[in-house]
């Protein structure tokens, strides 16, 4: 890829003042892209961004502040973006957590389900329209993880029998499913959707609050890739040619991969669209 190949582009990516998705605005902003940083934390987004200018003095940056665990958050943010940029070319749905507890969002949904899926899902059809103007692609970051995953229809916020696992692996079987029935819907306009694992990544998503988390962290971080190793894939198919061309896939080390049974459920994607929806309040 060239190192202008992104010029002329707005990509916009959540989440990106750390880990996978700092690596790839740098990098998508030294390909020449204008790159839309939504991130919860103001200061974090500042000092991302300064670290992208010292890696890119020309990098056309901006910022966004965004919440995913909040509708209202997400419906404000999306009305600032459109306003300022009414054509999107890449949105990469990247922000994402697992929440060792229990945490509920400004909205009552179970935190890791409304952060990983429900704030990513109302923020895409949101900028739908930014999207369609420039035959855009959405890209959202699962992770392998899914395949621990199933859907807990009638125990979706995971009121009973909650740990970290089942919420993760539940929130990104959804991120897939999600990929599936968005790219059924946006094909005719000239959208593409599509979803990753980027592998085992040394982020910040690995929790270090105490001596047993450290001890873990510590020993796991010797088997973790680098977030520049993790962000390949995302930026692969932000910039290059199958992600203008894959529509519903998912993907691994920058080749297309078959996810889990679960994850390739025509019903459970639609189920999963409509439930979405009336959580979203989306019309
Ligand atoms: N690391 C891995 O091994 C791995 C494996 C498979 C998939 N993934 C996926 O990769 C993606 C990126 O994660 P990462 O590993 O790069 O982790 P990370 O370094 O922890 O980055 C996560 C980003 O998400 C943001 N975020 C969290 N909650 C948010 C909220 N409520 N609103 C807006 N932004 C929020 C974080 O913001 P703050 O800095 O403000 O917290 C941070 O910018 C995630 O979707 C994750 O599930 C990671």
């Amino acid at each position: 890829m060239g190192a202008m190949a992104m010029q002329g582009k707005t990509v916009l990516i959540t989440g990106a003042n750390s880990g996978i998705g700092k690596v790839a605005a740098s990098t998508l902003a030294g390909m020449g892209a204008t790159v839309i940083l939504a991130c919860r934390r103001p200061d974090a987004a500042e000092a991302a961004m300064a670290e992208i200018r010292q890696q890119h003095p020309e990098a056309s940056l901006a910022f966004v502040q965004i919440d995913l665990a909040s509708l209202a958050s997400v419906r404000r943010a999306a009305a600032e973006v459109m306003a300022k940029h009414p054509s999107i070319d890449v949105l990469i749905n990247n922000a994402g957590l697992a929440n060792m507890k229990r945490e509920l969002s400004a909205d009552g949904f179970e935190m890791t389900f409304a952060v990983n899926h429900l704030g990513p899902f109302l923020l895409t059809n949101l900028l739908l329209p930014a999207l369609r103007a420039a035959k855009g692609r959405v890209i959202t970051v699962a992770s392998g993880a899914h395949v621990a995953g199933k859907m807990h229809w009638d125990n979706l916020q995971l009121e009973r029998g909650y740990f970290v696992l089942r919420s993760y692996a539940q929130s990104k079987l959804a991120n897939i499913l999600f990929t599936k029935a968005l790219a059924a819907r946006v094909a005719a306009d000239g959208i593409h959707a599509n979803c990753l694992h980027p592998g085992a990544v040394s982020t910040n998503i690995w929790p270090e609050r105490n001596w047993l988390e450290k001890t873990f962290s510590k020993v796991l971080r010797w088997f973790l890739i680098s977030p520049k190793q993790g962000a390949r894939t995302s930026i692969w198919l932000a910039s290059g040619d199958v992600g203008g061309k894959a529509n519903g896939s998912y993907f691994e080390n920058c080749r297309e991969k078959t996810p889990s049974r679960a994850a390739r459920n025509h019903d459970a994607a639609e189920r999963l669209w409509d439930i979405s929806a009336k959580l979203t309040g989306l019309k």
